[in-house]
C-alpha cells in the first residue's frame, strides 16, 4: 500500500506547481498544500469516491508522518463512510418528510461530519431532480442552484477539497456552488455551533474522545458548550448529536448514525435528556449485524426538531435495505432507549406483567472493581482435591450458569493462566483485600453480567470468593436470596434488562447491569407463585443432575411468569 501510495504521490509532486492556481489559499504549509493537492489530484484522475474514501485515511496519515496505514488510519480517523442504502433510508426519513410538509420552501442541509459526501451528494441529487422537474433547468445550472444549500464540515482536507470539487463540477466549474463545504473541527468555535440548517444528518466518528489527547481536547470544549451534559466516557458521536440539535431549525429533521451503546449508556443519558427537551424522535433503525467495517454495531434515530410530548410513538426498522418492524414509546421519563433497537436485535417486546416493589425493596448488591480482581494475584494458587482452611474457591462468570457453580469442573482463566481449582490464601492478601473477602464470604447469590439471559447462583453457604464482573447480591433475610433468584431467573426479567440495556455490553445481543440496574428489577405480584418459584430454584441448584435442573429451572419460570401474571407463552425469543 505505502509504495502504491508513493507512486501515486511522486507524480504529485511534480505537479503540484502547475496546480497550484487551484490550490486552497488558505493551506497554511506545505504538508497542508500537499493534502490538498492530492486532493485535487485525484479529481483530476477522475478517482471514483469508494476507491477515493478507501485511500484517505492512508494518504493523511502519510503526509501526517504517522506511519500508520490502512485499517489503523481509517480507525485513527474515525472515516468509515454510510452505506448507500442507510444514506437513502435517513433522507427518506428527514429530506424527503421536510419536502413533502413544506412543498413550496428549499431546505439547507447540513452534515458536520461529511467527509466525501456521501449524505450531501445523496441529498444534492434529490434536490437537483426536484428542481429540473420544476424548471426545466440543466443539470449543471441545478446543482448551481441547490449546492449552496448544501453545508458540510469536515476535519480531513482530503475528503472535503474533494468533495467540494465534486460539487463545483456537477456545477459546471463554479466555485460558488460549493461554498458551504468547509475544513473544520466541527466540535470548535467554527464548528456545528455557528451552523443552521433544516436537515442535519451525518455519520459522526465514534469512539472515546479520551483516546487521543486532540479529541479530549474538543470533548472538553464540547463539554462546556453542552452545558456540562456530557461525561468524559461520553462517545464522540453522542457528543456531535447533542451539539447537532441546536443546529437543526424549527420543524427540520435530525438524524445520525450512532453506536448502538448511545441508545443505553450512562455516559450519554444527558444527551438523550437534552434531544427530548427540543426534538420528538419520529423513526429509528438498528441492525444485528456489522454494517460497518469496523467492530461496533450501529443505530440511527430520526428527530423531529419542535416539542416533544410526555410519550413519542417512534416507528422501528431494521437491517438493510430497511424494512418495519412496529414502533416503540419513549418518554421523557425512560432511562433507556434500548426498546428502539431491541426488535431490530430479535427481541420480543415486553409483555404486560404486575410487579410489587423491586429488588432493593429486599437486597443490596454490590460490583467490583479491577483494584479487587488485581488484588486476589499475589494469593492465587491451584488447590488439591480437598480445600484447606484459610482458602477460598475463587469462580469468575466462565464456571457459572444458571443454579450451577462448575468451579473444579471447569477450567479458569485468570492472571493470563489457566487453574483447575483456583483458591485464595486469604491471608496472603492486604488488609483491604482481606477486609473484601470477609465481606464477600457471606450467603449470596453471585449474577454473572456480560450474559445473554441471567443466570444466577446461589452460594447459601458464602464459599465462593466471586471475580470481576460477577454482581454480589445479599439480602436482609436470607430466606429471600431464593426469592431473589427465582426473579433473575425468570425470562421476563432478562428480557426487561436487555430492554434496559441493550448495546451497552461487549456484545449486541448480551446483558451488562451494574448493581443499581439489579436493584430497580421488578419483584412479582403473587407471592405463593413466588415462592413455588423460589423452591424450584433451590431444586435446580441441589441437583447434580443437568436434565432434572433444566426441568427445575423451566418450573421456576412457568412459577415466576404466573408470579408476574405473564400470559405464558407471552416471551417467545425471535
Ligand atoms: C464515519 S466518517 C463519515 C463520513 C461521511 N459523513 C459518510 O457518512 O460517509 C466520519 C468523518 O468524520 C470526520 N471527523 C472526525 N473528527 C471530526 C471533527 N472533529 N470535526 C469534523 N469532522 C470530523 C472524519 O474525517 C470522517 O470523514
Amino acid at each position: 500500500m505505502v509504495n502504491a501510495m508513493m507512486a501515486m504521490l511522486e507524480p504529485l509532486i511534480r505537479q503540484i506547481t502547475t496546480l497550484a492556481d487551484e490550490l486552497d489559499s488558505t493551506c497554511k504549509n506545505d504538508a497542508e498544500r500537499l493534502l490538498h493537492a492530492a486532493a485535487v489530484y485525484m479529481r483530476s484522475c477522475g478517482s471514483e469516491q469508494p476507491e477515493l474514501e478507501r485511500l484517505i485515511p492512508d494518504l493523511g496519515s502519510m503526509l501526517r508522518c504517522e506511519g500508520t496505514t490502512g485499517k489503523a488510519a481509517r480507525q485513527r480517523a474515525g472515516a468509515y463512510y454510510t452505506p448507500p442504502m442507510l444514506v437513502g433510508f435517513i433522507l427518506d426519513h428527514t429530506l424527503d418528510l421536510w419536502l413533502a410538509e413544506n412543498p413550496d420552501c428549499e431546505p439547507t442541509v447540513l452534515d458536520p461530519s461529511c467527509g466525501t459526501g456521501r449524505f450531501l451528494l445523496a441529498a444534492g441529487r434529490r434536490l437537483v431532480r426536484r428542481h429540473i422537474s420544476r424548471t426545466g433547468e440543466s443539470e449543471s445550472a441545478a446543482w448551481r442552484h441547490v449546492g449552496p444549500l448544501l453545508l458540510g464540515l469536515d476535519s480531513d482536507q482530503i475528503a472535503t477539497a474533494w468533495l467540494a470539487g465534486r460539487i463545483q463540477s456537477l456545477a459546471g466549474g463554479d466555485h460558488a456552488a460549493a461554498t458551504g463545504i468547509r475544513t473544520t473541527d466541527a466540535l470548535g468555535e467554527e464548528g456545528i455551533r455557528n451552523c443552521r440548517a433544516d436537515i442535519v444528518v451525518g455519520n459522526p466518528p465514534f469512539g472515546s474522545p479520551l483516546k487521543q489527547a486532540s479529541d479530549a481536547e474538543a470533548a472538553r470544549r464540547a463539554m462546556k458548550a453542552l452545558g456540562g451534559r456530557v461525561g468524559p466516557y461520553t462517545d464522540l458521536a453522542a457528543i456531535f448529536l447533542g451539539h447537532a440539535r441546536a443546529a437543526v431549525n424549527d420543524g427540520g429533521f435530525l438524524a445520525m448514525v450512532q453506536p448502538l451503546s448511545v441508545l443505553a449508556s450512562r455516559d450519554a443519558d444527558q444527551v438523550r435528556a437534552a434531544l427530548l427537551e427540543t426534538c420528538t424522535p419520529t423513526a429509528a433503525w438498528a441492525s444485528g449485524k456489522r454494517i460497518f467495517d469496523a467492530d461496533v454495531f450501529t443505530c440511527a434515530v430520526v428527530f423531529k426538531k419542535g416539542p416533544s410530548p410526555r410519550e413519542c410513538h417512534v416507528s422501528r426498522f431494521r437491517d438493510l435495505p430497511a424494512h418495519a418492524c412496529g414502533s416503540a414509546t419513549i418518554g421523557t421519563g425512560d432511562r433507556s432507549w434500548s426498546p428502539l433497537a431491541t426488535a431490530a436485535m430479535g427481541f420480543p417486546d415486553v409483555p404486560e406483567f404486575q410487579d410489587a416493589g423491586t429488588i432493593g425493596d429486599i437486597a443490596e448488591a454490590t460490583a467490583d472493581f479491577r483494584d479487587q480482581y488485581y488484588g486476589l494475584k499475589q494469593a492465587i494458587i491451584e488447590c488439591g482435591t480437598s480445600l484447606e482452611d484459610g482458602v477460598a474457591p475463587v469462580v469468575t462468570t466462565g464456571v457459572l450458569d444458571s443454579a450451577r457453580c462448575y468451579w473444579g469442573d471447569r477450567p479458569i482463566r485468570l492472571f493470563g493462566q489457566l487453574w483447575n481449582r483456583p483458591g485464595i490464601v486469604i491471608s496472603s492478601l492486604d488488609t483491604s483485600m482481606q477486609e473484601w473477602a470477609t465481606a464477600r464470604l457471606v450467603p449470596k447469590l453471585m449474577l454473572p453480567t456480560q450474559t445473554r439471559t441471567l443466570e444466577p447462583v446461589l452460594d447459601l453457604d458464602g464459599r465462593w470468593l466471586p471475580s470481576v464482573p460477577i454482581i454480589s447480591i445479599t439480602a436482609r433475610r436470607l430466606s429471600d436470596l431464593p426469592r431473589i433468584a427465582a426473579v433473575l431467573a425468570c425470562p421476563l426479567i432478562s428480557l426487561l434488562a436487555l430492554h434496559r440495556c441493550l448495546g451497552t455490553a461487549r456484545s449486541p445481543k448480551a446483558i451488562k447491569l451494574s448493581a443499581s440496574d439489579v436493584l430497580s428489577l421488578p419483584t412479582p405480584a403473587d407471592e405463593a407463585a413466588w415462592e413455588a418459584g423460589a423452591r424450584a430454584f433451590v431444586l435446580a441448584q441441589q441437583t447434580q443432575d443437568q436434565a432434572e435442573r433444566d426441568a427445575c429451572l423451566l418450573q421456576c419460570s412457568e412459577h415466576m411468569l404466573t408470579a408476574y401474571r405473564v400470559e405464558h407463552g407471552a416471551i417467545e425469543s425471535g
